[in-house]
């Protein structure tokens, strides 16, 4: 599946990353890199940098970062692959295919091309006089026609062969309609449409391929809905509803609904980066793809016991792919769509507003993890909810939730908030040791952007850094380095294993570029070395950084592993070298 390394590299050389952002943001010249504003956050002062030289880009904002191939996957929202051929296909390049035999890749177009032309005949038939019930329906729900268009929407004729008859009279067969999941065999033998007399919503890829359909009943008749089956290009576990639209939004979270209607009412209303799942709970793959695009979900199902129960679930897959996750309780309506209805856009922002501190949620999340019949695990329980209760803001809330807590647990108020109030005089603690350690060491407030990683020696790590960003700079400073360090010298796991590709690379006689490695590191890694690179050297000082910078991981390395024994370990060796010769053990 890996695209040809030769290739890339080609197709790296030919992108101009200033070209390609300046589709997308306007930038001014700034010395020798280029600024705008980040089309990753939202923000008023212009934090988003492209430097020509290095062929990247990085937000001093946000740390998004890296090069051509990362910034088309995050603004368009596609995956490897997708880009390079995006890329591709701007610098006209044909990617060389080693995946797949051309028919398979030729029926996949074809099936899109069906699956899209469907969509167009079901829209002509909902804007045509037999549709006419079908858009009393959807006006009845309050969609505007602007909201129709946007989503596609469509309807099928209450027929046995209205689809099969204009798709075979555009030259599609039988067997092709039936693999697209549109038609299916009767007992006699003939086929027939499988969308009959519903209410059509297009399911869209990330890429905006029309990738299959749900039909919804006009009436409260049984199944409300159906879907398309899975077929070569439709994928449930993989996509999301209205995910090519919500890729685009500028919200720093995304809100994910349980159904359709809900999904195109909260976009109706302004919300454009809700989506959903596909008749099927939340998936893994799913949770992956949000994640590439937000940093937070707020999960706003329905509010009744099947809608909450499943929230619980889709929080734990969430957080599992890394996400932060809020929950939206929708008070007095069944969900989302009916809020919006009743109350309008306003409220629901509000309650978006809210949903930061769902203090309740997260008590219960925690009760839920005690045997309440067994006395110390009550205990236990009130001693996390305490810490819980401690961290809020307002003394009011403090006091609901105390009393409110105390009760779940069967103990008085009083002895609870002394509880509470124990709770409160750690985190005062804490904070003091905190501010004071930050006050004494203020490297404790540059750990990376990207919150998946964390160092834990801030002064090797620093230094660590700086090796990266004189070899992505200068990679001929690689034949000497390599000699003392090795990617296992490096207290950061990322920043070692970024040192052992840039090693790699010049092993092969590839040049030392981000660009190479986009396809090679997770996003967290690959934002984290386009800030690393972003310390400028001066060419001059760049040998004399890389002794300092050694010298510095090897006494860290030393001082977490005294055991080591200089003789055998070339970093150590020089780091013992290096001290001599600057008269640091004489006398001894
Ligand atoms: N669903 C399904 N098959 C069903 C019922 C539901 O696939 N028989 C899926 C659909 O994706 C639907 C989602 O589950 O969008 C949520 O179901 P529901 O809340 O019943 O549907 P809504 O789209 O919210 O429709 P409405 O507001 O019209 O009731
Ligand atoms: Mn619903």
């Amino acid at each position: 599946m890996a695209i040809n390394e030769r290739f890339l590299d080609e197709l790296n050389a030919r992108c101009d990353i200033v070209d390609i952002v300046s589709r997308y943001v306007s930038l001014k010249k700034s010395g020798s890199n280029y600024f705008g504003l980040c089309p990753f956050h939202n923000e008023k002062t212009a934090s988003f940098s492209v430097a020509p030289d290095k062929q990247i880009y990085y937000c001093f904002g946000c740390g998004a970062g890296g090069g051509p191939i990362r910034f088309i996957m995050n603004v368009e929202g596609l995956e490897f692959q997708d880009a390079v051929r995006y890329l591709a296909k701007e610098y006209n390049m044909t990617v060389p295919e080693s995946e797949g035999n051309p028919q398979v890749r030729h029926q996949r177009e074809r099936t899109l091309e069906l699956l899209k032309e469907s969509a167009r005949f079901f829209y002509a038939q909902l804007h045509s006089p037999i549709g006419a019930q079908a858009l009393a329906y959807f006006q009845s729900r309050r969609l505007s026609k602007k909201t129709m268009n946007n989503f596609g929407l469509g309807f099928a004729p209450d027929s046995f062969h209205a689809l099969l008859d204009a798709m075979t009279a555009k030259g599609y067969s039988k067997q092709e309609l039936e693999q697209a999941g549109l038609i299916a065999k009767g007992k006699n033998g003939t086929y027939y449409d499988k969308f009959r007399n519903r209410v059509i919503f297009p399911i869209i890829d990330i890429r905006g391929d029309v990738i299959g359909f749900g039909g919804r009943v006009m009436d409260d008749s049984k199944p409300k809905y159906l879907n398309s089956p899975e077929t070569a290009v439709f994928n449930k576990r993989r996509n999301l509803f209205a995910m090519n639209v919500a890729k685009k939004t500028k919200s720093e979270y995304f809100l994910l609904a349980e159904g359709y209607m809900d999904v195109i009412a909260l976009h109706q209303a302004g919300f454009d980066c809700a989506v959903a799942s596909l008749g099927t709970s939340l998936t893994d793959e799913q949770a992956r793809l949000l994640s590439r695009h937000t940093k937070t979900v707020i999960v706003c199902y329905d509010a009744d016991t099947a809608g909450q129960s499943a929230s619980q679930r889709a929080i734990d897959i969430l957080k599992k792919a890394g996400l932060r996750v809020k929950i939206l309780r929708i008070p007095g309506a069944k969900d989302p769509d009916e809020f919006i209805k009743a109350k309008g856009p306003e409220a629901f922002r509000k309650l978006i507003e809210r949903s930061d501190n769902d203090i309740r949620y997260r008590i219960e999340t925690v009760r839920d993890k005690y045997d309440f019949t067994e006395d110390e695990q009550r205990i236990l329980f009130l001693r996390e909810a305490a810490d819980i209760i401690a961290a809020l803001e307002s003394s009011v809330e403090q006091d609901v939730y105390t009393v409110s807590t105390a009760k779940l647990a069967g103990v008085t108020a009083a002895a609870f908030a002394q509880e509470v109030k124990q709770a409160q005089k750690r985190r005062t603690r804490q904070a003091k040791r905190q501010l004071h350690r930050e006050v004494r060491a203020p490297a404790q407030a540059a750990q990376p952007k990207t919150r998946a990683i964390h160092y834990d020696n801030m002064k090797s790590a620093r230094a660590e850094e700086g090796i990266l960003s004189l070899l992505f700079a200068d990679a001929s400073l690689m034949e000497e380095m390599r000699e003392y360090l090795k990617p296992q010298d490096f207290s950061s796991p990322e920043l070692g294993k970024i040192y052992g590709y840039a090693s790699a690379l010049y092993n092969s006689g590839r040049n030392i570029t981000v660009s190479a490695l986009e396809g090679i590191l997770e996003p967290a890694e690959l934002e984290l070395l386009v800030s690393a690179v972003q310390t400028q050297i001066p060419a001059d000082t760049r040998h004399k950084a890389m002794e300092d910078y050694i010298r510095i991981i090897s006494e860290q390395k030393l001082s977490r592993n005294s055991s080591a024994d200089p003789e055998e370990d070339p970093l150590l060796r020089k780091a013992q070298m290096q001290r001599k010769s600057k008269g640091f053990d004489a006398g001894t």
